[in-house]
């Protein structure tokens, strides 16, 4: 399962063609980039941005945040929908307070106890923060991995869902570019691999893939079923 070329692909990439100046990039503060991550959950980057720029400003810090009344918060998320994130955001700023005297976790197993941080974000979390090895394996990373491998199964489903888990963690790379990597990943499955109409000419994985090897782009990943 392990393929220091598969990685090797992604990051060559990412550092090419991949996002790079997105206000949560660039960084290692744990704060500025646990909160993009828990607004891009359920949204895309041009909805967020706005959203972002304005929470900061008001929440300078994860101690402004945890000291905030909720209303001040929910005010705050006000338009971006899936509000139960912000009642989350508002409990995790307040944990990593109470509990880690606001320094946020670099343990990707302590990041995913906290509020609204499932396993996926916390790699994220851990990796673009700490340089952490973790993997991801969000609803993007998913798709383009049931492409790749020709995943002929519902991934939303444990066993597909605990194979994708295993995949994941034996494609990381070795050594540097843990951010690269998983940002590669994020920006594939949001700028090439989408859902519609995949761009497969541009892809640094086409070579690989099982779904344009075999005309089935358009079908995989398999749907939920009904
Ligand atoms: N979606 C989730 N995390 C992201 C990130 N770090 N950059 C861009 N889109 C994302």
């Amino acid at each position: 399962l392990s393929d220091p070329s598969f990685s090797r692909a992604v990051i060559d990439w990412q550092r090419a063609h991949g996002r790079h100046a997105l206000p949560w990039q660039n960084t290692r503060d744990a704060y500025r980039i646990w909160l993009s991550e828990i607004m891009l959950q359920q949204t895309q980057v041009t909805a967020v941005l706005g959203y972002y720029a304005r929470f900061l400003e008001r929440f300078p810090t994860v101690h402004d945040l945890a000291a905030a009344p909720a209303e001040d918060v929910m005010a705050h998320w006000s338009g971006l929908g899936y509000y139960t994130r912000a009642r989350n955001l508002h409990a995790c700023a307040r944990r990593v307070v109470a509990d880690y005297g606001g320094v946020f976790p670099s343990d990707p197993a302590l990041l995913a106890d906290l509020p609204g941080i499932g396993r996926s974000t916390a790699a994220a979390i851990a990796a673009f923060s700490a340089g952490a090895r973790a993997a991801i394996l969000d609803g993007n990373v998913k798709r383009v991995f049931a492409r790749v491998f020709g995943i002929d199964a519902y991934p939303g489903i444990k066993p597909v869902e605990d194979a994708l888990w295993r995949r994941a963690d034996a494609l990381l790379p070795e050594g540097d570019g843990i951010e690269a990597y998983t940002q590669g990943l994020m920006d594939l499955g949001a700028t090439l691999c989408t859902r519609g109409k995949p761009d497969c000419d541009r892809c640094p994985l086409r070579d690989r893939c099982v779904a344009f090897a075999t005309n089935r782009t358009s079908v995989l990943p398999v749907p939920k079923p009904k």
